[in-house]
């Protein structure tokens, strides 16, 4: 006989159904004709959207127009890079090989200059726009060519999509293991990770071979899934030392093979005080507060940062690895008085610990996050949104990304 569960499990089954049918939907859209009718070739369209025109790349070198031609050349001749996409009398180069043509030219790179950073991402608040942020700042950090840096997102959020959803390679041969897969390897020999060691793989050659590729060259992804949520349980059925060594375990046993191959480390954590964010403040150099000026959001970071200044005190590190922590104004409308009234009580209560810049409301962040992207991601001639509203989204994380990166770059300057 039909129980209300078995009909339930058919909900769930449409829902997966659903659930497939966009990404389906999505990866169909996402491959665009670009060049001459008869060639009839397709691309795809997050590659697409942040090709260099000749010239952009040429005053990225700032070398005269004959040099730069005779360069290009060779290096496509001599295949360090491509043929470019030819769209009318437009030459078009994908971001990969425009990395690889920067290596290939030696351009300075921010680890000659700069240490690795490592980012939290953080609000005890459900929704206040972390994950946007995050990746936001991280997709600005490698779509910045003069910054030169290696960005990494790591997601330690096991209720979000946002880690999952950035991956751009193929992936059926690929073995998904997460942070906490890493951070819970000594006490479950049977994972993936331990296994791989008994194999005689190299530790730090592990947690390297873990992140997966985004659609920019110098993005990638660390993933995080449901079963992280594991790290919790596991976590209070230690005794003191194991949960000591459990809250160390990103910065100790992972964060630094990362750092090796990463400037610029952001992670994406849940909206929740738990063991999977002290872990996180444990390794964290930087602690950035997304925070929505409006009443209910403000008293709920109030809370936060309430207790934040002694959850940090009873890490492992008494929280003396932290350099920097500051709130950012996101979601923005400043043409509500009542979020400019909250806004102004956010100025006067966080003095120096409120950066200056904000993301605006709009609806761009919206129709890009329905194609599982962000602001950077989409192009005005998508009709995605109207331009006005795009505009409106850049303008503010462009303002937001410089000042940030400012304040990293004085952080990580080598030397100090
Ligand atoms: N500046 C913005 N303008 C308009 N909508 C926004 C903006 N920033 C975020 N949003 C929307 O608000 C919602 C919540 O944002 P987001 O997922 O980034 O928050 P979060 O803090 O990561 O949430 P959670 O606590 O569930 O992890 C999303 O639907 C997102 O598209
Ligand atoms: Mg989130």
């Amino acid at each position: 006989m039909s129980t209300i569960l078995d009909s339930l499990d058919l909900v769930s089954e449409r829902m997966q159904q659903e659930q497939a049918n966009l990404k389906a939907l999505i990866k169909e859209k996402m491959q665009i004709k670009v060049t001459d009718a008869e060639l009839n070739d397709k691309v795809d369209r997050l590659i697409y959207n942040h090709c260099l025109k000749k010239k952009e790349l040429q005053e990225l070198f700032g070398l005269s127009r004959v040099t730069f031609n005779t360069r290009i050349d060779e290096a496509i001749e001599s295949g360090v890079i491509g043929q470019p996409i030819i769209q009318g009398r437009t030459h078009l180069y994908n971001r990969f090989d425009v990395k690889n043509f920067m290596d290939h030219m030696a351009l300075p790179r921010y680890a000659d200059r700069f240490n690795s950073i490592v980012v939290a991402v953080e609000n005890h608040k459900g929704g206040t726009g972390k994950s946007t942020t995050t990746v936001t700042l991280a997709t600005a950090c490698a779509l910045d060519l003069n910054l030169n840096a290696r960005c990494l997102i790591i997601d330690l959020d096991p209720q979000g999509s946002t880690g999952q959803n950035l991956i751009h390679q193929d992936s059926e041969e690929a073995v998904y293991m997460t942070a906490v897969d890493v951070a819970l390897s000594e006490l479950e020999p049977e994972g993936d990770f331990a296994q791989y060691l008994e194999q005689g793989y190299e530790k730090s050659e592990l947690i390297k071979a873990i992140p997966f590729k985004t659609h920019l060259p110098n993005l990638d992804v660390i993933p995080a899934f449901p079963s992280d949520e594991r790290f919790v349980d596991v976590y209070w059925g230690q005794d003191e030392a194991g949960q000591s060594e459990l809250l160390c375990a990103l910065r100790e046993k992972i964060i630094p093979s990362l750092r090796e191959e990463y400037d610029l480390i952001f992670i994406d954590t849940p909206p929740q005080n738990s063991p999977i964010l002290w872990a996180v403040n444990e390794a964290a150099d930087a602690v950035l507060i997304p925070v929505t000026p409006r009443e209910f959001d403000f008293s709920s970071t109030t809370n936060y940062m309430a207790t934040m200044p002694s959850t940090f005190r009873e890490l492992p590190s008494k929280g003396e690895n932290l350099k920097w922590a500051k709130l950012l104004p996101v979601n923005f409308d400043e043409k509500s008085s009542h979020e400019v009234k909250v806004f102004n009580k956010l100025l006067r209560s966080t003095q120096g610990h409120l950066l200056s810049t904000a993301i605006r409301h709009s609806e761009a962040f919206v129709s890009a996050a329905e194609s599982n992207r962000t602001v950077w991601d989409i192009r005005k001639s998508e009709q995605l949104c109207s331009g006005k509203q795009l505009d409106l989204a850049l303008t503010s994380v462009n303002a937001v990304y410089h000042q940030f990166i400012t304040e990293m770059k004085q952080l990580a300057t080598k030397g100090l």
